[in-house]
């Protein structure tokens, strides 16, 4: 398949690290609006315009990495052009843009996958696979705490930064582990100079009956993220105590406890974005089978609706219903 990448900062450039190393991608183009972060190694063409790169290259499938509030049009601009696409996250910074991403992608019959990498992570995917297994029993609660550094992109993004930016990828996975949220509490503290709330704690109660929070912030100067996740349930809990490093398995008994360590089986992922990189790689193969990716437009969308959901909660101080 011919690939491109669309926006090519930190991130764009990890995504073609990861499409060079696919067996069913060839890297075709990259594009940026600073021509000097598009130049794309020998084998690949640079554009600083994306209609352009898409009418000249026509690629199969486009990676967009361009900031949070620039990926609905180049998005809509490569489906209708027959490209699948992933996108990083959020998919868009409203909930109507998001939900036309969805539509267009369906009505092209393209993919479209928006990218909440952590499902890719050892220590996520491997509490998934025993949660699946019926190692904890039901699911009947989930707790997170997470913390990271301010990223410069979301300067000037709104006083919700947080949500959007960052804790759609822990929506993403509380839906993940305890299936469909249908309602959130919301508070919100610690406004800084720009009103951007740097804190956050989200309730949830899922469609199962089982309820969940996450509490996070921002804090300046962090390096990297911070985040664990104890997910309890009627026979157990997992607790992921490092994305990439240590998950450990409770049993009924506080003695009963496994411990499962990044392997060769899982690849070691030495750094939190090889989770980011493996994603990329599983939605070419995904492609290239002509099967959904694991994480959709759709999965998109909804975490854009519990967000909006979480913003209508802080601000009218209720508990919102989520249909
Ligand atoms: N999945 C993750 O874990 C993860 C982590 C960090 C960032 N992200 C997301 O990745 C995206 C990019 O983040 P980043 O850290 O690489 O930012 P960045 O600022 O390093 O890169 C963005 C690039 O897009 C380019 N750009 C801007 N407008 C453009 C346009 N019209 N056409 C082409 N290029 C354009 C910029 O020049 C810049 O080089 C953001 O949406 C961010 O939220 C995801």
């Amino acid at each position: 398949m011919r690939v491109a990448v669309i926006g090519s900062g930190f991130i764009g450039r990890r995504h073609a690290d990861a499409i060079r190393q696919s067996a069913y991608a060839e890297l075709v183009a990259t594009c940026d609006i600073d021509i000097t972060r598009a130049v794309a190694g020998a084998s690949a063409r640079a554009y600083t315009d994306y209609a352009t790169l898409l009418e000249t290259e026509k690629p199969d499938v486009v990676t967009i990495a361009t900031p949070d509030h620039l990926h609905v049009e180049p998005t809509l601009l490569a489906l209708r052009a027959g490209c699948h696409v992933f996108c990083e996250k959020p998919l868009a910074m409203t909930l109507e843009e998001a939900r036309l991403m969805a539509e267009t992608a369906a009505e092209c019959g393209r993919f479209l996958a928006v990218d909440y990498n952590r499902r890719f992570s050892f220590g996520y995917g491997k509490a998934h696979q025993l949660v699946s297994e019926g190692r904890i029993g039901e699911p009947t609660h989930a707790v997170f705490r997470v913390t990271d550094g301010i990223p410069p992109f979301v300067k000037g993004r709104g006083v919700y930064a947080f949500l959007f930016s960052m804790l759609t990828h822990h929506i993403d996975l509380m839906r993940w582990f305890c299936g469909e949220i249908v309602s959130v509490y919301a508070l919100q503290s610690r406004p800084d100079d720009e009103g951007k709330f740097l804190d956050t704690v989200l309730s949830f109660e899922f469609a199962s009956g089982a309820i969940g929070s996450v509490v996070g912030g921002w804090r300046e100067g962090q390096t990297r993220t911070i985040e664990t996740l104890e997910i309890g349930g009627t026979q157990g809990a997992v607790i992921i105590e490092d994305v990439q490093k240590r998950v450990r398995l409770h049993g009924l008994s506080p003695d009963s406890v496994e411990e499962f360590q990044s392997d060769y089986f899982w690849g070691v992922q030495t750094e939190f974005y090889h989770s980011l990189d493996a994603h990329v790689l599983a939605f070419l193969e995904s492609v290239h089978k002509r099967e959904a990716p694991l994480v959709s437009g759709r999965d998109g969308v909804r975490g854009l609706e519990i967000v909006a959901a979480a913003i209508e909660s802080h601000r009218s101080g209720r508990r919102v219903t989520v249909s």
